[in-house]
């Protein structure tokens, strides 16, 4: 499948992303402004590039840890099943949590490891993601932070793959085949 040729185009400008990771830092500051730390947990390897920008605008004591949960392997259709693969090195327990994740797309992924997570008791806990494709949902899943909804499109770069290439471009791609 990667082996089929295929272009990017550009459908979020890496300008419109810093713009709206502002605004939505403001939120989160607001939201946990009384907060003694807040755990920030990145869902790997998709949500690095946005984490990484998202705690710079948040002026909080932050602590950032990271959890690996299985999806989509190499192929372009989540696997529905979620596991995880790399569990958090920190406590939550009675700690803010901020789970941030790059794409929710059927919302197997987000809602099974809030609920994962949830079991920790962790005193308040919320999730933001990038991307929403809300036309795609196959369980009733909100997070409570969105950057951008999209239509029904693979989509690329800003740390989200295709069979782990273009993680490294500065924006939001759509895959087309050529
Ligand atoms: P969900 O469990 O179907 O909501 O899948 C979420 C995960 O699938 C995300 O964390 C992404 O890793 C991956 N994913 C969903 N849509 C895309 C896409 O358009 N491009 C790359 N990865 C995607
Ligand atoms: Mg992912």
């Amino acid at each position: 499948m990667p082996d089929r040729p295929y272009v990017i185009d550009q459908m979020i400008s890496a300008k419109s992303i810093a713009a709206r990771i502002e605004a939505l830092a403001r939120e989160i500051k607001a939201e946990y402004k009384d907060t003694e730390k807040l755990v920030v947990v990145g869902l790997l390897r998709g949500s690095f590039v946005f984490i990484a920008d998202l705690v710079r605008e948040l002026d909080l004591p932050v602590e950032v840890d990271f959890l690996e949960a299985s999806s989509y392997g190499d192929g372009m259709e989540s696997s529905r099943e979620v596991r995880i693969l790399k569990d958090l090195r920190g406590q939550i327990e009675n700690r803010d949590v901020l789970v941030v994740e790059d794409i929710v797309d059927t919302g197997h992924t987000l809602s099974k490891v809030s609920e994962y997570l949830s079991t920790r008791k962790p005193r308040k806990m919320k999730s933001i993601a990038l991307l929403d494709k809300p036309s795609r949902r196959e369980v009733d899943f909100r997070a409570d932070w969105i950057g951008f909804e999209i239509p029904d499109e693979f989509v690329v770069g800003y740390g989200i793959d295709f069979a782990q290439r273009n993680r490294n471009l500065p924006f939001i791609g759509k895959v087309r085949f050529t």
